[in-house]
């Protein structure tokens, strides 16, 4: 494998097969030390303790190789840095760490004399390795980020319901139970039970005055709490709607057919295209359907099975107009040749867009024209 096929083989979130691959693979072998982690902590007999050790042998070696590969491969994945500031960058980020401590557990296993629950908790560790390739995380780092002054007001206010309530509790309750709510802090244990709407029971005020404050209390919480998941709701809902809206951006600023269309149109165009992939083999339409679509291709190739020869389009071309603009079913089955990114456009949306760009309109009609002029589909449906 050459150089830039390695470095995107270890690029987190790859959509290349040979990224994915390597994706599925750091799954299983995750989900080998989850076992191996569990089994470690278990009373074995000596054959399958020896598993276990030959397992995690094995997950460390490729943890070692992993980080090393990460290490070497660092420029590829950080352009524009130079090689050694990269590779400082990627050893001391969190990932980074984290892939350090799974590579040297076996360093940490010896010092510990081969102590099973040290194993176990090194092996348990590396599971930490899932969150690079997971997208939603983040997504959620930046909800954080984004909405941390509100959610920062929330965290105030709570922990204002919690210190008062709590010596509320501490000045009414103390007298009839001692124990419970001896001091500020042991009422902080029942303030925080009761306003997460936990309620362990370990700690109940008995009094009128105790218990009219923990009703207050109890409304409180939930009224905090539906605050939070709020803030937080409305966040990802803003950030989806941006991260597809800049994903479609990027997109129809590739497709030279749009492209000329100016920044104000491009930004109206990307907010009515839909970004869609497809893998190789997958039929993207098939003839004889309804048409409610047409697609614009960004990256990849599809093929139109029209006769005499199939045709193939690439980065750039549109694909399914015709169907939107006879209101006809569609003339050819289109099938992905490679793992392609599309732009999805619906009929609506179509109609609301040659509504508005005429000339747009004219360009695709015009297409469409010389393909319906040159086409003979192909008598039978294939896949
Ligand atoms: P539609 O008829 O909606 O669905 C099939 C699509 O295949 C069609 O729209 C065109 O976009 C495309 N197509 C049909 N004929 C040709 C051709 N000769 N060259 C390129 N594309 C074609």
């Amino acid at each position: 494998m050459n150089r830039p096929r390695l470095a995107e083989m270890l690029r987190p979130a790859s959509r290349q097969p040979e990224g994915r691959r390597f994706t599925q693979l750091g799954y299983l072998v995750i989900a080998a030390a989850v076992i191996a982690a569990a089994a470690a902590t278990m009373p074995l007999g000596k054959q399958h303790a020896v598993l276990v050790a030959v397992s995690a042998a094995a997950i460390w070696c490729f943890f070692l190789v992993e980080w090393l590969l990460r290490l070497v491969f660092a420029p590829e994945l950080a352009p524009g840095v130079s090689s050694w500031a990269a590779r400082r960058d990627y050893a001391l980020s969190p990932f980074g760490v984290v892939d350090a401590l799974c590579a040297l557990g076996p360093v940490a296993v010896a010092a510990a004399g081969f102590s099973p629950p040290v194993i176990s908790a090194l092996l348990l560790f590396s599971s930490l390795k899932v969150l690079r390739s997971i997208p939603g995380v983040h997504l959620i780092a930046r909800v954080f980020r984004n909405e941390r002054r509100t959610l920062l007001s929330v965290v105030t206010l709570f922990a204002l319901v919690l210190v008062i309530s709590a010596e509320c509790e501490y000045l009414l309750e103390r007298g009839s139970q001692p124990v419970a709510f001896s001091s500020l802090p042991a009422a902080l244990w029942w303030g925080i039970v009761t306003l997460t709407t936990t309620g362990y029971g370990d700690a109940i005020p008995v009094t009128f005055p105790g218990r009219v404050v923990a009703g207050l209390v109890m409304i409180s919480g939930i009224a905090v709490l539906a605050l939070f998941a709020g803030i937080l709701a409305s966040g990802f809902a803003a950030e989806i709607r941006r991260r597809d809206f800049l994903a479609a951006w990027d997109m129809v600023a590739r497709i030279s057919f749009l492209r000329d269309l100016g920044a104000t149109t491009i930004a109206e165009v990307a907010r009515l295209l839909r970004p869609q992939e497809v893998s190789a083999g997958a039929v993207v339409m098939r003839r004889g359907q309804p048409g409610d679509c047409m697609f614009f291709i960004v990256s990849g190739r599809l093929e139109v099975q029209i006769e005499p020869r199939p045709v193939m389009l690439g980065d750039g071309d549109f694909v399914g107009e015709m169907a939107l603009i006879t209101g006809e079913p569609r003339t050819a089955t289109v099938i992905a040749r490679e793992h392609s990114e599309l732009l999805a456009l619906d009929l609506a949306d179509f109609r609301e867009l040659a509504g508005r760009y005429p000339e747009l309109a004219n360009a695709i009609q015009k297409e469409a024209a010389k393909r319906s002029g040159s086409m003979k589909p192909a008598s039978s449906p294939s896949k």
